[in-house]
Parts: C-alpha cells; sequence; structure tokens
C-alpha cells in the first residue's frame, strides 16, 4: 500500500515537472504578434541631433551598447565608442545576456532590420525577431513619438561596424523567468505622447526625463533580484547589485562589493536632500562619477542640458517625502 503510494506521488511529479519544462522549452523565446507602429525615420539634421543627444545622454544606449568592459569606461567617460555590442551582462542564476550591435553594418547590424522593426522594439520591447526580453533594460516604451523617430533616425546614422554578438545564454531558471515574470513580456499598450515636454525647467519635463528617458525610476526602487519586479516605493531607492568583478578590477575598484541605490525623495535622510539648491545638484552631475564601481550611468547623465537637470531636480523635490529605508550603499556578503 505504502509502495503504491509513494509510486503514486512520484509519477504525479515526474508528470508535473516534466510538465513544467514541457511548458518552459516550448514559450521561453515565443514570437509575439504585436503589430507595428506607424512612424518614419527622418533624414533632418535637427531631428538626427536630437537622436544624437538622447542616445548619448539621457537615454545612455551608449553605455551599454559597447563591446567590452573597457569601451564602456571609455563611452562612460565621453568617447564616442561604436555602439557594435557584444559586452557580456552576467544576469547571476538567469544567464547572460548580450547588447547587441547598434551601427549600421548589414550582416551584423541594425541594417537587417526594418524601420517599423525599430521603431516596435524601442515601443514593445519586441525584439525585431519578434521574441521579448527583459523589459527594464529597455525601459524606452512611452518615450515621446518624436524622440523615438529621432533616436532612430540618428542610429541610422551611425557608420556600420562589423560585429556578430553572440546570442544569448538562458539558464532553465532565466527561461522559466523569461516565462512566468511580468518583466520579460512586451508592452502590449504603450501611451506615449506625440511629442515630449519641451526641453525646459519643468515639472512635467523632469518626469519625462525620470521615466522614459534616462530610468532613474528604474534603478532608484527596490527590485526582487531575481524578477526585477519593483518590490519598494518608487524612487526610494533600495535596488541591489552584484558586484561585476570584471568592471570593477578595470576601474581599480573592489570586485566583491555590492550596491544599493539610495533614496531620492525628498526626505530629509535622502540622498536628494544633499542637494540643496538646483545649483549644487547640476554641479554633483556635472562632476560625474564619483563612486568607481557605481552602476549609475553618471558620464552619459553628467552631459545631459542644463534644462533637464533642472527638470529633473525640479520633478524629483515634489515628489512624496519617503521614509523607506534603502539600507547601506555598499555592502558585503
Ligand atoms: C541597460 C543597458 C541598455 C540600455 C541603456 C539600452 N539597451 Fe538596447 N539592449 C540591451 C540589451 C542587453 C539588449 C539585448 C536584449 C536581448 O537580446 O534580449 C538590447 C537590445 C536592443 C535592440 C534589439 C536589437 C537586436 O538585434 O535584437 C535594440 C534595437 C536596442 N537595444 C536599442 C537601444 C537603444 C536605441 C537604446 C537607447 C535609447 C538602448 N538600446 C538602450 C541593453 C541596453
Ligand atoms: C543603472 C542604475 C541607475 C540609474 C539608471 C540611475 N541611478 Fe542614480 N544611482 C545609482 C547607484 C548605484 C547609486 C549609488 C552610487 C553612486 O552614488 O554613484 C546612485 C546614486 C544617485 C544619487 C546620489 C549621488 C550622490 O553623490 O550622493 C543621485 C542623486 C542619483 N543617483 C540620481 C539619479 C537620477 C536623477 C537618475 C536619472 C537621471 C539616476 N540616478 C539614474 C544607480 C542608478
Amino acid at each position: 500500500m505504502v509502495k503504491k503510494i509513494i509510486l503514486g506521488i512520484v509519477i504525479l511529479l515526474v508528470v508535473v515537472i516534466g510538465g513544467f519544462v514541457f511548458y518552459v522549452q516550448l514559450n521561453w523565446n515565443k514570437i509575439y504578434e504585436i503589430p507595428y507602429p506607424d512612424l518614419q525615420v527622418s533624414t533632418d539634421s535637427t531631428v538626427i541631433e536630437r537622436g544624437k543627444y538622447l542616445v548619448h545622454g539621457p537615454a545612455h544606449c551608449s553605455n551599454c551598447h559597447v563591446g567590452s568592459v573597457a569601451e564602456m569606461i571609455a563611452a562612460d567617460a565621453g568617447e564616442n565608442i561604436p555602439l557594435k555590442g557584444g559586452v557580456p551582462f552576467n544576469m547571476g542564476a538567469l544567464g547572460t545576456m548580450y547588447p547587441r550591435n547598434l551601427t549600421s553594418d548589414s550582416e551584423t547590424g541594425i541594417a537587417r532590420y526594418s524601420d517599423k522593426e525599430m521603431f516596435r522594439m524601442m515601443r514593445h520591447v519586441v525584439k525585431p525577431d519578434g521574441t521579448g526580453t527583459l523589459i527594464v533594460l529597455m525601459p524606452f516604451w512611452n518615450m515621446a513619438n518624436e524622440d523615438l523617430v529621432a533616436v532612430v533616425s540618428y542610429l541610422r546614422t551611425m557608420a556600420p561596424f562589423n560585429n556578430e554578438v553572440p546570442d544569448n545564454d538562458w539558464t532553465f531558471v532565466g527561461k522559466a523567468v523569461r516565462v512566468l515574470a511580468s518583466s520579460f513580456q512586451p508592452i502590449s499598450n504603450p501611451s506615449p505622447a506625440p511629442v515630449s515636454p519641451p526641453m525646459e525647467a519643468t515639472i512635467a519635463r523632469g518626469e519625462y526625463v525620470s521615466r522614459y528617458l534616462a530610468n532613474c525610476v528604474g534603478c532608484h526602487t527596490n527590485r526582487d533580484p531575481m524578477t526585477f519586479e519593483a518590490i519598494g516605493p518608487e524612487y526610494a531607492g533600495g535596488m541591489e547589485f552584484e558586484p561585476w568583478p570584471e568592471f570593477a578590477l578595470a576601474v581599480g575598484g573592489d570586485p566583491e562589493t555590492w550596491m544599493r541605490t539610495p533614496n531620492i525623495t525628498p526626505h530629509p535622510n535622502s540622498a536628494l536632500s544633499k542637494f540643496k539648491t538646483v545649483e549644487e545638484w547640476k554641479a554633483r552631475f556635472r562632476q560625474g562619477r564619483l563612486i568607481n564601481i557605481s552602476q549609475m550611468h553618471w558620464g552619459p547623465f553628467s552631459r545631459m542640458t542644463d534644462k533637464d537637470l533642472e527638470a529633473l531636480y525640479l520633478y524629483l523635490t515634489s515628489l512624496e517625502p519617503s521614509d523607506y529605508d534603502a539600507g547601506e550603499l555598499m555592502f558585503k556578503k
């Protein structure tokens, strides 16, 4: 009798686990049917200039889509590195991701993709091949139409660089998370505005830059380390970053130190409240990176316009103060 019960449980487990494995294998790289946005690239030089500012400034594409850690450091410091992709992003238990080649190379870059495939990627976070990806890495779905057009128009002008980027390498856990977590599902209903708030010191511009261009909210909110879903109040910090030894060693930092984002709501103890005036705030951004192993894209952000920095300050200081304790900024496990 007991033997039969145990056998029954074992069979049930095999069926359930087998079914789950089968389900994940079937769906982890599924193709999404998402319509293409109705937008057109432009060859107008002011549009292209606008795109250049976004790519190398607030939207910081230029810091991620490079070929190596050394190039990432050079790009942060302001060197014009070709966006040829390929630097490995270690995603812990999930696997490894590789930012792709954004130059106009016809074999390995974005010249392989139509304009509408590019627009859909940015608007819905569906890759040109129709598969999904980690949406918090590319959180640009509500970038205004005019800015999205500017970004893609600028990318089209970049000189080709032949560099074959390896395919992402997902572990089974990574594949399962891709199937189950909302942070890997495409954005089916974005709500972009046709034009962005004008580049002026307004709260509306600050919110736009913070949410839809610079991803301040993405990093300065505590997130589950596996699924990247928010587990703390917005802008109150606490997101943890695993050490990246190769990066740390290249900048002379400690390869075992973890980091957490600080609270940037206007609470008296927050990192924002250190800056009493907008002038101090701008001066901090112009300094760029002070903590060498910081994940923050200080270089591109230091190259934002005065108006965008002022708008960010106005917006962040207008938020509800949160007394959330983000924890120690730097720590070891
Ligand atoms: C935080 C790092 C990061 C930033 C910032 C970033 N990307 Fe990406 N991007 C990635 C990664 C990683 C991938 C690969 C995703 C995948 O393969 O699942 C990717 C994929 C892409 C793709 C898909 C290309 C292909 O061949 O499938 C495009 C297009 C793209 N990014 C454009 C941009 C643009 C434009 C910007 C700036 C507005 C930007 N990215 C900012 C990390 C980033
Ligand atoms: C990729 C993740 C990431 C993004 C995106 C990001 N930050 Fe940060 N930020 C961090 C980390 C990590 C730190 C702590 C280390 C440091 O000070 O560099 C930090 C620190 C700060 C500080 C404290 C600086 C100081 O000198 O004490 C401020 C203020 C700040 N961020 C504001 C912003 C704003 C505004 C944006 C958007 C424009 C932003 N961050 C985007 C990760 C990020």
